[in-house]
Protein backbone atom coordinates (compact mmCIF):
# COMPACT_ATOMS: atom_id res chain seq x y z
CA UNK A 1 0.00 0.00 0.00
CA UNK A 2 1.21 3.28 -0.76
CA UNK A 3 2.37 6.32 1.89
CA UNK A 4 -0.06 8.26 -0.78
CA UNK A 5 -3.24 5.96 0.86
CA UNK A 6 -2.05 7.18 4.15
CA UNK A 7 -2.04 10.80 3.12
CA UNK A 8 -5.49 10.96 1.57
CA UNK A 9 -7.37 8.57 3.49
CA UNK A 10 -10.47 9.85 4.95
CA UNK A 11 -10.21 10.45 9.14
CA UNK A 12 -11.71 8.16 11.42
CA UNK A 13 -13.23 10.20 14.54
CA UNK A 14 -13.36 8.55 18.07
CA UNK A 15 -13.57 8.86 22.07
CA UNK A 16 -10.08 10.68 23.07
CA UNK A 17 -7.71 7.97 24.71
CA UNK A 18 -5.65 9.15 27.54
CA UNK A 19 -2.83 8.49 25.60
CA UNK A 20 -3.23 11.24 23.02
CA UNK A 21 -3.48 13.63 25.71
CA UNK A 22 0.00 14.97 25.32
CA UNK A 23 -0.41 15.10 21.20
CA UNK A 24 -3.67 16.58 21.85
CA UNK A 25 -1.95 19.71 24.42
CA UNK A 26 0.19 19.89 21.34
CA UNK A 27 -1.84 20.40 18.61
CA UNK A 28 -4.39 23.18 21.29
CA UNK A 29 -1.01 25.12 21.71
CA UNK A 30 -1.09 25.38 17.85
CA UNK A 31 -4.20 27.15 17.67
CA UNK A 32 -4.88 29.36 21.16
CA UNK A 33 -2.78 31.74 22.89
CA UNK A 34 -3.70 30.57 25.91
CA UNK A 35 -2.42 26.99 26.59
CA UNK A 36 -3.94 23.70 28.08
CA UNK A 37 -1.50 21.23 28.98
CA UNK A 38 -1.88 17.36 28.96
CA UNK A 39 -2.28 17.53 32.71
CA UNK A 40 -5.47 20.00 32.30
CA UNK A 41 -6.82 17.64 29.28
CA UNK A 42 -6.59 15.00 31.55
CA UNK A 43 -8.88 17.30 34.41
CA UNK A 44 -11.00 17.94 31.48
CA UNK A 45 -11.62 14.71 30.34
CA UNK A 46 -12.50 13.08 33.52
CA UNK A 47 -15.34 15.76 34.74
CA UNK A 48 -19.05 14.45 33.83
CA UNK A 49 -20.77 15.75 30.98
CA UNK A 50 -17.78 15.92 28.97
CA UNK A 51 -17.35 14.29 25.06
CA UNK A 52 -13.50 14.71 23.88
CA UNK A 53 -13.51 13.66 20.48
CA UNK A 54 -10.20 13.05 18.23
CA UNK A 55 -9.96 12.27 14.39
CA UNK A 56 -6.75 10.51 13.95
CA UNK A 57 -5.80 9.16 10.01
CA UNK A 58 -4.17 5.79 10.19
CA UNK A 59 -0.25 6.27 9.65
CA UNK A 60 2.48 4.04 8.00
CA UNK A 61 3.31 1.23 10.50
CA UNK A 62 0.00 1.09 12.30
CA UNK A 63 0.23 4.30 13.83
CA UNK A 64 -3.20 6.60 14.17
CA UNK A 65 -1.75 9.98 14.73
CA UNK A 66 -4.29 12.48 16.41
CA UNK A 67 -5.02 15.43 13.47
CA UNK A 68 -6.95 17.28 15.45
CA UNK A 69 -9.89 17.32 18.43
CA UNK A 70 -12.63 18.88 20.32
CA UNK A 71 -13.92 19.09 23.76
CA UNK A 72 -17.84 19.20 24.57
CA UNK A 73 -19.57 19.82 27.71
CA UNK A 74 -23.09 19.24 28.22
CA UNK A 75 -25.03 20.10 31.23
CA UNK A 76 -28.36 19.17 31.64
CA UNK A 77 -29.82 19.00 27.55
CA UNK A 78 -27.45 21.87 26.49
CA UNK A 79 -24.60 21.50 24.69
CA UNK A 80 -21.44 23.87 24.50
CA UNK A 81 -17.97 23.42 22.36
CA UNK A 82 -15.45 24.25 24.97
CA UNK A 83 -12.32 23.82 22.34
CA UNK A 84 -11.84 22.51 18.63
CA UNK A 85 -8.79 22.03 17.10
CA UNK A 86 -7.04 21.19 13.84
CA UNK A 87 -3.31 20.79 13.38
CA UNK A 88 -2.00 23.80 11.13
CA UNK A 89 -0.50 20.65 8.62
CA UNK A 90 -3.88 19.08 8.15
CA UNK A 91 -6.25 22.21 8.02
CA UNK A 92 -8.75 22.81 5.28
CA UNK A 93 -9.12 19.31 4.64
CA UNK A 94 -12.44 18.83 6.40
CA UNK A 95 -11.13 17.00 9.47
CA UNK A 96 -12.85 19.98 11.70
CA UNK A 97 -15.65 19.18 10.17
CA UNK A 98 -15.54 15.79 10.94
CA UNK A 99 -15.70 16.28 14.44
CA UNK A 100 -18.35 18.45 14.59
CA UNK A 101 -20.40 15.94 12.34
CA UNK A 102 -19.71 13.34 15.05
CA UNK A 103 -20.06 15.28 18.26
CA UNK A 104 -23.70 16.41 16.75
CA UNK A 105 -25.13 13.11 15.60
CA UNK A 106 -24.11 11.88 19.37
CA UNK A 107 -25.69 14.28 20.87
CA UNK A 108 -29.05 14.03 18.92
CA UNK A 109 -28.79 10.53 20.03
CA UNK A 110 -28.81 11.19 23.19
CA UNK A 111 -31.39 14.06 23.26
CA UNK A 112 -29.42 17.25 23.47
CA UNK A 113 -31.56 20.13 22.83
CA UNK A 114 -28.60 22.43 21.01
CA UNK A 115 -25.01 23.06 21.10
CA UNK A 116 -23.73 26.65 21.47
CA UNK A 117 -20.16 28.21 21.01
CA UNK A 118 -18.36 31.20 21.31
CA UNK A 119 -15.74 32.54 18.57
CA UNK A 120 -13.83 35.20 17.87
CA UNK A 121 -15.65 37.38 15.27
CA UNK A 122 -12.19 37.76 13.36
CA UNK A 123 -11.74 33.88 13.22
CA UNK A 124 -12.96 33.52 9.54
CA UNK A 125 -12.29 29.86 9.52
CA UNK A 126 -13.72 29.30 12.72
CA UNK A 127 -17.04 30.89 11.08
CA UNK A 128 -17.04 29.22 8.03
CA UNK A 129 -16.60 26.06 9.78
CA UNK A 130 -19.61 26.67 11.93
CA UNK A 131 -21.38 28.39 9.07
CA UNK A 132 -21.39 25.22 6.87
CA UNK A 133 -22.59 22.74 9.93
CA UNK A 134 -25.86 25.44 9.94
CA UNK A 135 -25.01 27.00 13.70
CA UNK A 136 -26.71 30.59 13.33
CA UNK A 137 -25.87 33.73 15.62
CA UNK A 138 -27.75 34.21 18.34
CA UNK A 139 -25.35 36.74 20.29
CA UNK A 140 -22.65 39.23 20.36
CA UNK A 141 -19.88 40.01 23.17
CA UNK A 142 -17.83 42.99 22.67
CA UNK A 143 -14.16 43.47 23.87
CA UNK A 144 -14.45 39.49 24.86
CA UNK A 145 -11.09 38.49 24.07
CA UNK A 146 -8.32 40.90 25.29
CA UNK A 147 -5.51 38.94 23.50
CA UNK A 148 -7.41 39.03 20.63
CA UNK A 149 -5.70 40.77 16.85
CA UNK A 150 -9.40 42.31 16.13
CA UNK A 151 -11.72 44.20 18.19
CA UNK A 152 -12.25 40.84 20.74
CA UNK A 153 -15.80 40.37 19.89
CA UNK A 154 -17.42 37.25 20.61
CA UNK A 155 -20.16 36.07 18.44
CA UNK A 156 -22.33 33.22 20.54
CA UNK A 157 -23.64 30.50 17.94
CA UNK A 158 -26.31 27.96 17.99
CA UNK A 159 -27.49 25.29 16.59
CA UNK A 160 -30.76 23.44 17.39
CA UNK A 161 -30.95 19.85 17.77
CA UNK A 162 -34.57 18.79 18.02
C1 LIG B 1 -11.31 26.33 12.87
C2 LIG B 1 -10.67 24.97 12.54
C3 LIG B 1 -10.95 23.99 13.67
C4 LIG B 1 -11.30 24.46 11.21
O1 LIG B 1 -10.83 23.12 10.99
P1 LIG B 1 -10.53 22.58 9.51
O2 LIG B 1 -10.29 21.14 9.59
O3 LIG B 1 -9.46 23.41 8.89
O4 LIG B 1 -11.91 22.90 8.77
P2 LIG B 1 -12.55 22.06 7.57
O5 LIG B 1 -11.48 21.71 6.59
O6 LIG B 1 -13.34 20.93 8.14
O7 LIG B 1 -13.52 23.13 6.91
C5 LIG B 1 -14.89 23.23 7.24
C6 LIG B 1 -15.54 24.26 6.34
O8 LIG B 1 -14.99 25.55 6.56
C7 LIG B 1 -14.29 26.01 5.39
N1 LIG B 1 -12.97 26.51 5.81
C8 LIG B 1 -12.28 26.15 6.92
N2 LIG B 1 -11.12 26.83 6.99
C9 LIG B 1 -11.11 27.64 5.91
C10 LIG B 1 -10.19 28.61 5.43
N3 LIG B 1 -9.06 28.90 6.09
N4 LIG B 1 -10.49 29.27 4.29
C11 LIG B 1 -11.63 28.99 3.61
N5 LIG B 1 -12.55 28.09 4.02
C12 LIG B 1 -12.29 27.42 5.15
C13 LIG B 1 -14.12 24.81 4.51
O9 LIG B 1 -14.11 25.17 3.14
C14 LIG B 1 -15.31 23.96 4.87
O10 LIG B 1 -16.50 24.39 4.21
P3 LIG B 1 -17.34 23.37 3.28
O11 LIG B 1 -17.53 22.11 4.09
O12 LIG B 1 -18.60 24.12 3.03
O13 LIG B 1 -16.47 23.14 2.10
C15 LIG B 1 -9.12 25.14 12.30
O14 LIG B 1 -8.90 26.18 11.39
C16 LIG B 1 -8.32 25.42 13.57
O15 LIG B 1 -7.89 24.49 14.28
N6 LIG B 1 -8.09 26.72 13.88
C17 LIG B 1 -7.33 27.10 15.10
C18 LIG B 1 -8.16 26.88 16.35
C19 LIG B 1 -9.50 27.61 16.28
O16 LIG B 1 -9.57 28.76 15.83
N7 LIG B 1 -10.56 26.93 16.75
C20 LIG B 1 -11.91 27.48 16.76
C21 LIG B 1 -12.13 28.30 17.97
S1 LIG B 1 -13.81 28.90 18.08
Amino acid sequence: MSFWWFWTAPPVVEDALDEDLPKLAEIHESGFSHQWDADELARLKSQDGILMLTARRAGAYGTRNPLGFLVIRTVADEAEVLTIAVHPRHRGRGVGKKLMQEAIFRLYGDRCACLFLEVDAANEAALLLYRSLGFRQVGERKGYYREADGEGTALVMRIDLR
